[in-house]
């Protein structure tokens, strides 16, 4: 079984908290949090101010993923009490051993991600200092888009690496991911599952959470 993370860019804007609020009483583990700022992805999503407007309205930790340019500038905007891990993109760091250690010293557990093109020996050097890897199996930027399975065997491969050297980080995969295709992920290793629109658009919500993590009958 695998943990799931809804990403909240696919609920609805307009009446936010009420859907956020729906969607954590469904057994999620955390709830994502796609951070977008128009210049390293083509998209804006929303910032820190929408992110805390949800303080309180749930008790389920931040899983924020910063799609961002140089983002130690606005690590500190994202620490909260409910946050867990702050997740930045391998591409966008100058220094990224510098950015982990920033992380760490703000008092959230790291996270780093790779885009489809990025290999995933890039991260070999900094594993010991990673607390979540984020593999996106779609280009960020949008919700909605096609499942893309090159993002399988880099699970595989962290996978392989953790156990090697005896480490405990969380492997993730984000993007075209539902009820559908989540065993692929599943099989590969994958540890927790971030889902937007398959989780925010189902008929029955409750059971494509469950479908995903791979805990529903028949699943
Ligand atoms: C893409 C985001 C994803 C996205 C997932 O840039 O990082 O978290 O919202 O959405 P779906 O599940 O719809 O692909
Ligand atoms: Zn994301």
């Amino acid at each position: 079984m695998a943990k799931i993370a809804p990403s909240i860019l696919a609920a609805d804007f307009a009446r936010l908290g009420e859907d956020v609020k729906d969607i954590c009483d469904r057994g999620i583990d955390y709830l994502h949090i796609d951070v977008m700022d128009g210049s390293f992805v083509p998209n804006i999503s929303f910032g820190a101010a929408v992110m805390k407007s949800l303080n309180g309205i749930t008790t389920v930790p931040y899983d924020v993923h910063l799609m961002i340019w140089d983002p130690d500038r606005y690590i500190e905007n994202f620490v909260t009490p409910f946050t867990e891990f702050i997740t930045v993109h391998y591409e966008a760091c100058d220094d990224l051993a510098r950015t982990l250690s920033h992380i760490k010293e703000a008092g959230a557990k790291t996270g780093v991600s790779i885009k489809p093109g990025t290999v995933p020996e890039v991260l070999d050097d900094y594993l010991k200092d990673i607390d979540q890897i984020l593999v996106m199996s779609v280009e960020p930027g949008f919700g909605g888009q096609k499942f893309m399975d090159s993002s399988l065997p880099k699970i595989a491969y962290y996978k392989a690496k953790r156990e090697e050297l005896g480490l405990d980080y969380v492997i993730s995969v984000d993007g075209g991911v539902g009820s559908a295709n989540a065993h692929l992920v599943r099989d590969a290793g994958v540890d927790l599952i971030v889902a937007g629109s398959a989780v925010f658009k189902a008929a029955d919500r409750t059971a494509e959470i469950a479908a995903i993590k791979g805990c529903a009958e028949n699943a």
